[in-house]
């Protein structure tokens, strides 16, 4: 069946922020035959969407919008102690997170709750609590934009870093990722209790010997009580990443906020969680026509009801600017711009 293509269509439905932008023309795709169908349709430029959920809409989209929706989750292989699954770009990252609970494969738990698709995760290698996309990580199968062929990309191929991969650098809108293959583990798993918040939680669930599934339990119960659902505030969880800098910097911020709270990275580097700079310049909770920084977490920017992507990304530049001033570091979106 050739692939519907519509005109003028609201993509308030497809971004998390809630944000009413039209798209010139837009169409879902199920399968990489549509995907390469949509591709060829002649109509520039493209924009492939998953969950919306890393997205800012500030103004109408010209040329074609194409929402991915190859959805499936296959046992690729079994192995004595792990299985590679193969999983469709559309699938919701947390439908796969709780297929692979329910059957009982490691790996994906303390990701749980992250909105998004799975072919959106290897663009900014998604993570949380302590585990990144790329520690389950095996490949993934990606269309190149102007040709429609499927190309495998390895884990190096995939350049992860912190919020990071090839697909928002160098090869930047020259490839949409169709399928991902991850590596999870079975029948016994490692679980990765590092981050406090974690234990902490499990502690109070009364769980004395945790598996994958209180694990997962416990992140949605910590992600619940810090980040908005965007089914109810239009968000897109962290706005921001949290800046590396050099450990001096960090020192000297010490000297008159001692509580300054630290990650140490390699070479003398630490990451300032920018959370806690934000709130220290008096963003937390304040609200700024109709957007705002959320009040249980201060990383987190909110739509109320009504805001332009252009109103929120504003006010991402006032809280850019004042974190600059006030302690000479250079926040960096985490989200994109459009
Ligand atoms: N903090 C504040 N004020 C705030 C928020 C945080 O002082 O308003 C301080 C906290 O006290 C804590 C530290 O900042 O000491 C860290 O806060 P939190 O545990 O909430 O994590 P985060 O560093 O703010 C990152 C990720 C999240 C991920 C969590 C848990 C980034 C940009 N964000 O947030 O990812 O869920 O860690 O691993 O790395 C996302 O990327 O959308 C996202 C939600």
């Amino acid at each position: 069946m050739p692939v519907n293509i519509q005109n003028n269509v609201s993509l308030l439905p497809y971004n998390t922020f809630g944000i009413d932008v039209r798209a010139a023309h837009f169409t879902t795709v199920h399968s990489e035959a549509e995907m390469r169908e949509a591709l060829q349709s002649g109509i520039h430029p493209v924009l492939v969407i998953g969950g919306g959920s890393n997205l800012l809409f500030t103004r109408d989209v010209a040329g074609l919008v194409i929402k991915n929706d190859i959805s499936y989750i296959k046992l690729e292989r079994n192995f004595t102690k792990r299985a590679w699954i193969d999983v469709g770009g559309g699938v919701q990252w947390h439908t796969l997170v709780t297929w692979a609970v329910e059957n009982n494969l490691g790996g994906l738990e303390n990701m749980s709750l992250i909105p998004g698709t799975v072919g959106a995760a290897p663009v900014q290698n998604i993570g949380a609590y302590g585990v990144e996309l790329k520690d389950v990580f095996v490949s993934l199968k990606a269309m190149e934009t102007t040709t429609g062929r499927i190309r495998t990309f390895s884990l190096k191929e995939c350049g992860f870093g912190y919020r990071d991969s090839v697909f928002k650098r160098e090869l930047k809108g020259k490839y949409i990722i169709v399928s991902v293959r991850v590596s999870l583990t079975r029948p016994r798993h490692k679980l990765n209790l590092s981050y406090g918040d974690i234990s902490r939680t499990l502690v109070t669930m009364g769980i004395d010997h945790p598996g994958i599934a209180d694990v997962s339990r416990a992140v949605c119960q910590i992600r619940r009580s810090k980040l908005p659902d965007p089914a109810e505030i239009g968000n897109c969880g962290s706005f921001f990443k949290n800046p590396e800098t050099d450990l001096a910097v960090l020192l000297k911020i010490r000297q008159s906020h001692p509580e300054v709270p630290s990650y140490p990275l390699p070479d003398n580097r630490v990451k300032i969680p920018a959370g806690w700079l934000i709130e220290q310049c008096g963003w937390k909770g304040k609200k700024v026509g109709n957007t705002g920084s959320y009040a249980r977490q201060a990383l987190v920017l909110v739509n109320y009801g009504g805001a332009t992507g252009q109103e929120v990304k504003n006010l991402s530049d006032q809280i850019i600017q004042s974190v600059q001033q006030k302690f000479g570091i250079a926040l960096e979106r985490e989200v994109n711009i459009v």
